[in-house]
């Protein structure tokens, strides 16, 4: 006889219904709830056409401005799987991304926070991000790192609108509740170093001034990272380099230490030759994907997502994921992930989809917003 047997129904009910009240709970039922065979997660993949962002953030250039009106014009990527729970800015459950824009001769002024940051700047030229006074000038492609509580501005110098995507971990440091942020007490914060110059020591070779301290570790030597670089090494790749998931791939590294150039955020870039179907695979990490360049699809979890350059997905956790070009012209894939935390905490895994030589079937397509 079990031992639950000697109790009546009426007695069970009693001792869970007291349980209950007295905020207790039995693990021999939830357990399976708690710790899941493997990872469970209401983050949904979406797709947002830059048409629509650009438009929307064209808009609040004449609704606000920068430093005046509001601390940053952007317009952020809201997950519609999130939003129900009350996440706001959330595009997967740790990353968030918004489409910054200045208008020329606009600034933003100079703040810092405990979340990290990214940029990647998607059009304009003759802007600059100043990380703690040193200013890095950004052009399309480009990656701009401004990592956790390293004060940052940002100004436009140029003639033409500027866009830029900010790449945050808001959705992660709100859930470990760490969120700090405080402005400068002036506007701008002193400009100490030369323009672009850890840029420049390690893109032009790798040097230091004499008697210069740099820091060991954190954060990276490097804020500016140029796109010219990253295509040279892409285009520099031989079919042995071409990984069977994510095709001609590059990582930005901090070279202080080898590992991503943001302690929290990681960022890649992909290149796809034409034709290029890659095998689908998953992972516990977390991704939002800009397409820098051409057209093809993405297949997440049997859906596909269509996609051109400067549309914005989202790649959840633990999703099948599979990348095509469909065009006659290289892909450039550029995201960025929550990897580098899920390394550190070692929650890391992958697996390849096995069945059907490694592709999904589709099953589905996305059908994207596209009133404006
Ligand atoms: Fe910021
Ligand atoms: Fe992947």
């Amino acid at each position: 006889m079990s031992k639950k047997e000697v109790f009546t129904q009426a007695q069970l009910d009693q001792y869970y219904d007291g349980m209950k009240k007295e905020h207790l709970g039995p693990l021999w039922y939830d357990l399976g709830h708690m710790v899941t065979k493997e990872p469970v997660h209401d983050v949904k993949p979406y797709l947002w056409k830059w048409k629509t962002i650009r438009a929307y953030a064209l808009t609040a250039g004449d609704l606000l401005e920068p430093g005046k009106d509001a601390e940053r014009r952007v317009v952020y990527l809201q997950n519609p799987s999130l939003v129900e729970r009350g996440l706001i800015g959330y595009g997967t459950h740790t990353l968030y991304a918004g489409i910054q824009l200045l208008m020329p001769g606009e600034s933003a002024p100079s703040h810092h926070h405990s979340q990290s940051a990214i940029r990647f700047v998607i059009e304009g030229e003759q802007a600059y991000t100043a990380v703690n006074g040193e200013k890095t000038y950004m052009e399309r492609g480009d990656m701009i790192l401004t990592p956790a509580w390293t004060w940052h501005e940002h100004k436009h110098e140029g003639t033409e609108p500027m866009f830029w995507m900010d790449g945050l971990d808001v959705g992660l440091v709100r859930t470990l509740a760490a969120s700090f942020f405080e402005p400068y007490e002036e506007e701008s914060y002193p400009m100490e170093a030369p323009e672009n110059y850890s840029t420049k020591q390690f893109s032009m070779g790798a040097f230091k001034k004499l008697n210069e301290e740099k820091a060991p570790g954190y954060p990276s030597p490097i804020f500016g990272y140029k796109f010219e670089r990253v295509k040279y090494l892409l285009d520099q790749m031989t079919e042995e380099d071409n990984d069977p998931f994510d095709a001609y791939a590059i990582e930005y590294i901090n070279p202080a230490t080898g590992g991503s150039a943001d302690s929290r955020i990681g960022t890649m870039m992909q290149k796809l030759i034409p034709g290029q179907h890659t095998k689908a695979h998953r992972h516990v990490h977390s991704a939002i994907y800009h397409v820098l360049e051409g057209t093809g699809y993405t297949v997440i979890d049997g859906q596909k997502f269509e996609w051109e350059k400067g549309d914005f997905f989202i790649l959840p956790p633990w999703s099948y994921h599979e990348h095509v070009n469909t065009g006659s012209e290289d892909v450039f894939l550029f995201s960025f992930n929550d990897k580098p935390v899920m390394e550190k905490l070692e929650l890391e895994f992958s697996e390849e989809y096995k069945e059907n030589n490694g592709q999904q079937t589709v099953e589905s397509t996305f059908v994207p917003n596209t009133d404006v």
